[in-house]
C-alpha cells in the first residue's frame, strides 16, 4: 500500500484494483463501488483526520444516532470523462451549498468548502479509470454526513463522519415510467424537510410507492401536503409538465429541492426561447390539459436519471396515457445537458468543472 499525506487528505491506496472482477458493461445503477472512499470526522467541534482509504465498511455504534434519529443527509453528483480522457464535474458548488443547506436544516455542523473539493479531484482522479466507456455512463459521486455519537437522547449529534463513496453508472434508463399522482400520502409539508436532501424523506416514499408498484406505477408524483391539488416532485426527482410549448414546473420552497438539474433545465430553455413557468401547478389543469390533447409530456429531472419521460399518469383511478413526441423537450434537454456534461458543447454558463 502506498501511504501519502497531501495538503489535508491522508491518502492509502489499494494493492490491486478490485475492478478485473466488475463488468462495467452490465452494472445496476448504485451496486457497485470504485476502490476508494474519503472519510472525515467531526470531533471537539472542528472536522479532522480526512483520508482516503479503501473502500470497505466502517465500524459505527449500535447506539450511533444516525440509526434511531435519522440524522443523515447526502448529495447525488456525477464525474464524466470526455473523448480525450479529460475528467468533468457538473456544478458542483451547487451540491457543496445544498449539503451544508440540508446539514445546517438537520443541525449537522457545515462542512469546509476546500476539503470538499480537495476530496472530489483526488477520489475521482484516483477511481478515475471505474468510469465506464460511452457517452452517458458515469461515476456517480454519493456524499453523505452520518450521526456517529453513541448516545440514544434525543438531541442532535456531537459527532459526525462525512463520507464520499462512489459508484460506476450505466447511462439510466429507467423503462416506461407510469405515475400515480398522490392523493393521501405526502412527501413534505411546509416548514418541513422537504428542500433538504435528508435520508429519511426518501425512506418516507418507499412505502406510498410500492403501493403505486402494485397498482403498475413505477413513482408517484407528490402534491401539496395541505389540500392534494397541487403538484410538486415525482418519485425523487422535480418534475415538468410541458402543455402546449410551455414548461410547467412548481416553484422552489421548502417543501422542494432545489434541484441542479431542474435549475440547469430551465436556464437552458429559457435561453432558447421557450416559456417556462415556475408556479404552483394544478392537478386539475393537467388533467383538463391531457383531455383537450395540450399536455405534451410530462418528465422528471434529477441528477441519477437526468431526464425521466413519463408515459402515463393516474389520477383519481383513472390512467392519462401521453402521447410521444417527436421534438420530446425531454430528450432535446437530455441531450442538451449530456452534451454539456460530456464536453461536446459549448457551455454557455460555465456548468463544467475540470477534475484536476
Ligand atoms: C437524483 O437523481 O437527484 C437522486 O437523488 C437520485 C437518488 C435518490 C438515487
Amino acid at each position: 500500500m502506498d501511504f501519502s499525506t497531501s495538503n489535508t487528505i491522508n491518502v492509502q491506496t489499494i494493492e490491486e484494483s478490485r475492478i478485473k472482477n466488475v463488468d462495467l458493461s452490465n452494472i445496476k445503477f448504485g451496486s457497485i463501488f470504485a476502490d476508494h472512499m474519503f472519510e472525515c470526522d467531526y470531533t471537539d467541534g472542528t472536522w479532522k483526520n480526512a483520508s482516503i482509504r479503501p473502500y470497505g465498511p466502517i465500524s459505527l455504534s449500535p447506539a450511533a444516532k444516525v440509526f434511531h434519529y435519522g440524522q443523515a443527509v447526502f448529495e447525488g453528483m456525477k464525474a464524466y470523462k470526455d473523448e480525450q480522457g479529460k475528467l468533468w464535474l457538473f456544478r458542483p458548488e451547487q451540491n457543496f451549498e445544498r449539503i451544508n443547506k440540508s446539514a445546517k436544516r438537520l443541525a449537522i455542523p457545515e462542512f469546509p468548502k476546500d476539503l470538499f473539493f480537495e476530496a472530489l479531484n483526488k477520489l475521482v482522479k484516483l477511481d478515475h479509470h471505474w468510469i465506464p466507456e460511452g457517452y452517458g455512463n458515469s461515476l456517480y459521486i454519493r456524499t453523505f454526513v452520518i450521526a456517529t455519537e453513541s448516545n440514544v437522547g434525543a438531541s442532535p449529534s456531537n459527532l459526525y463522519k462525512f463520507m464520499i463513496i462512489t459508484s460506476p453508472a450505466q447511462s439510466y434508463y429507467t423503462g416506461e415510467v407510469r405515475v400515480e399522482i398522490a392523493e393521501h400520502f405526502s412527501r413534505s409539508a411546509n416548514g418541513g424537510v422537504g428542500a433538504a436532501k435528508a435520508a429519511g424523506n426518501y425512506a418516507a416514499q418507499f412505502y406510498p410507492t410500492n403501493l403505486a408498484r402494485e397498482k403498475g406505477f413505477q413513482q408517484v408524483i407528490w402534491t401539496d401536503a395541505s389540500s392534494h391539488e397541487y403538484l410538486e416532485e415525482a418519485g425523487t426527482m422535480n418534475v415538468f409538465f410541458r402543455v402546449n410549448d410551455s414548461l410547467l414546473t412548481a416553484p422552489i420552497s421548502d417543501r422542494i429541492l432545489d434541484g441542479v438539474t431542474r435549475k440547469s433545465l430551465i436556464q437552458l430553455a429559457r435561453m432558447d426561447g421557450i416559456n417556462v413557468e415556475e408556479r404552483r401547478v394544478r392537478v386539475s389543469e393537467i388533467v383538463e390539459a391531457a383531455n383537450n390533447g395540450t399536455l405534451k409530456e410530462i418528465f422528471g429531472a434529477g441528477t441519477a436519471a437526468v431526464i425521466s419521460p413519463i408515459s402515463a399518469f393516474s389520477y383519481q383511478d383513472q390512467v392519462y396515457e401521453l402521447t410521444p413526441q417527436t421534438d420530446s423537450y425531454a430528450s432535446l434537454f437530455k441531450k442538451r445537458l449530456l452534451d454539456i456534461q460530456f464536453n461536446r458543447a459549448e457551455d454557455p454558463f460555465g456548468w463544467r468543472y475540470e477534475v484536476k
